[in-house]
């Protein structure tokens, strides 16, 4: 979604604009802007489309662009306004000498726009920020002075900003501010730097400042002040970033997202470092916070989350209700939000997000957290808003994931709560189990050398992804553990290639989804050795019968049965219950080689967002 970019020292400001907003494509984004600010002049360059627009644009503005050493930029991901230059950021007012860029959404911006209209602001956009931009420029016109302007304006808004605002009669800073959305200040020598997420700004320095809600800063190229909202000056730690610069680079892969898939078995060992030692002992899960007691005392599970992070919960609903005996209800936070959740402290609520920002599953952990329900929060990010909610916090440490399409960090949920799921289950005391745990934990130590394996040799999967490239509708079926595996495979396609996928339990295909079967109609089925084997392999006869076509993903196939498929996909020998996290690897490979074949923009797909910050 939207990126936020500034900064102020003696370099080249545009340049570092530019690099910091080429870090934060990967979000998702229709439209950029920059200003840059010299001989006490703010210039605002915007275009459509790609990043690569504005560099062309500011190609032409050699002069200004040698000369600026403070600036601010954004990307933007259009919610009030079509994706036009005209709506892109920055905003600015009637005068021109405020200038400003946002991430988030005015919530009451029409009854402020109508307010500023009676004061004579012309608007010249469809955005909410444009209101907010005239808001403080009328507040500087009160106070002739940029810190309480702000100070002033952030109390007449209602919803999330993340604001970064700079005035030509204040040449020397750049003011920030921030309500549910991220914004953190580059700490640097001489320099400093504004950003709405690391990446941008972790080429130049690893030192950063996380602004809290409400806060207000005043950030100048050798130093960093931070208000509360009681205009008291206060003190922010400075923290250390946690990321190379190095994991923004595609180390030699075509795209992020192929670099993502191949690292799944690393990421696997990461999550199991430390927490699983040997399928002897017993699962070690410090950071989950709640007492033995307290865990046996627990009536209900509730896993909320998004998108891929969704379809992780309910692979885990599958193996917390199998395993720890609790029954597990698993929903998308936009629903949650909607509904009488019951909820207690006896309650343990999982928020699942590889960013931690998305801004649903934030506001059904603030709600539920009301409720004093545990809040266990999993996550790729420790240093976000959804980690700063948790009363137990299990980050996945997948290391950033820069497609916008998810793969590792999937993989990371679903290894983390293999560990939850099973961890629960050993501090209640069930030991029915036992041996079938003591298999699974020595096929969890196996699955990196199995996802190896698998990521050896994907020639097969190439070959069948070149040869249903040309279909324009897939479907994907699967029984048991693996129907949200069916889901994730069919969402993967459906994001990076446009192919119109759907998942389905498999013995729901009769139901309905059936009418649609011809011979234009692939059916992808994911059949493991486990129980489900026999009913899924029905499923795919019935399939047959109406002349789809036929591509198993299995880790077994009887040779009788071999002829029904038209492809097939054979994975490692794995138990039925780890079946989820090779078969994804393969479905992730199937979306990204068929995208590929069609030319699509793998790492950043259309109308999609890394991390959706609006409701
Ligand atoms: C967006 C992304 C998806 C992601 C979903 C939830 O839609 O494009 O890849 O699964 O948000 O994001 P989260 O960060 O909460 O896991």
């Amino acid at each position: 979604m939207c990126g936020i970019i500034g900064y102020i020292g003696d370099k080249k400001a545009s340049e570092i604009l530019i690099s910091g907003l080429s870090h934060l494509e990967y979000r998702g984004y229709d439209s950029s802007g920059v200003a840059l600010c010299c001989d006490d002049k703010t210039y605002i360059y915007k275009a459509q489309g790609k990043l690569n627009n504005l560099v062309e644009v500011l190609k032409t503005k050699e002069d200004i662009c040698s000369k600026a050493t403070k600036g601010i930029g954004h990307i933007r991901w259009a919610t009030h306004g079509l994706p036009t230059t005209l709506n892109a950021h920055p905003h600015t007012c009637n005068c021109k000498n405020f200038t400003l860029v946002h991430n988030g959404i005015i919530e009451n911006y029409q009854e402020l726009k109508e307010e500023l209209l009676s004061y004579g602001c012309i608007f010249q956009s469809q955005t909410d920020t444009e209101v907010a931009a005239h808001l403080i420029a009328h507040e500087y016109g009160k106070t002739h002075d940029l810190l309480k302007a702000m100070q002033n304006a952030v109390k007449k808004i209602k919803g999330a900003f993340a604001f970064c605002a700079i005035h030509n009669n204040e040449p020397d800073k750049i003011v920030v501010a921030k309500r549910n959305a991220p914004l953190i200040i580059g700490v640097g020598e001489g320099e400093n730097f504004i950003a709405s997420d690391i990446p941008a700004i972790i080429e130049y320095t690893k030192k950063a400042i996380y602004l809290s809600d409400y806060q207000v800063g005043v950030v100048k190229k050798d130093s960093i002040q931070i208000y509360d909202d009681n205009g008291n000056l206060v003190i922010n730690k400075v923290e250390h970033l946690p990321f190379e610069a190095m994991a923004i680079s595609k180390m030699g892969y075509k795209h992020f997202m192929l670099k993502e898939i191949h690292e799944q078995s690393d990421v696997v060992r990461n999550v199991l470092s430390g927490k699983l030692i040997g399928h002897d002992n017993k699962i070690n899960l410090d950071e989950f916070k709640l007492t033995q007691e307290k865990i046996k005392n627990i009536t209900r599970v509730q896993i909320i989350a998004c998108g891929t992070s969704l379809h992780a919960g309910l692979v885990g609903k599958y193996i917390i209700e199998k395993f720890a005996n609790i029954p597990t209800d698993v929903e998308p936070s936009s629903e949650y939000i909607y509904r009488d959740t019951i909820a207690d402290e006896n309650t343990l609520v999982i928020g699942i997000s590889q960013s931690g920002e998305t801004a649903d599953t934030i506001t059904a952990i603030k709600q539920v957290k009301e409720k004093n329900a545990h809040i266990a929060i999993i996550t790729n990010r420790a240093d976000s808003t959804m980690a700063r909610l948790a009363d137990s916090l299990l980050p996945v440490n997948a290391g950033i994931e820069v497609s916008v399409a998810a793969t590792k960090s999937y993989m990371a949920q679903l290894i983390s709560l293999y560990m939850l799921a099973i961890y629960l289950m050993e501090n209640k005391g069930i030991t029915k189990f036992d041996n079938e745990i003591k298999k699974i934990k020595q096929e969890l130590i196996e699955l990196p050398n199995k996802i190896e394996a698998l990521l050896e040799n994907t020639d097969n999967i190439q070959k069948i992804a070149k040869k249903y490239s040309s279909y324009k509708d897939f479907i994907f079926i699967a029984r048991g553990i693996n129907f949200p595996s069916a889901l994730e495979g069919a969402l993967k396609l459906k994001e990076i290639s446009y192919i119109n996928a759907t998942g389905y339990g498999a013995g729901e295909l009769k139901h309905g989804p059936i009418a649609m079967l011809d011979e234009n109609m692939p059916v992808l089925a994911i059949l493991n050795s486990g129980i489900v084997y026999d009913k899924v392999l029905s499923n795919c006869e019935e399939a047959r019968a109406r002349q789809a076509k036929l591509i198993g993903v299995a880790d077994y196939i009887a040779d009788k049965d071999k002829d029904l498929f038209d492809d097939l996909i054979i994975i490692p020998p794995v138990c039925d219950l780890l079946s989820p996290a090779l078969n994804i690897v393969v479905l992730q490979l199937l979306a990204y080689y068929i995208a590929e074949y069609l030319g699509k923009d793998v790492d950043q797909p259309r109308n999609l967002a890394k991390s959706v910050t609006v409701e």
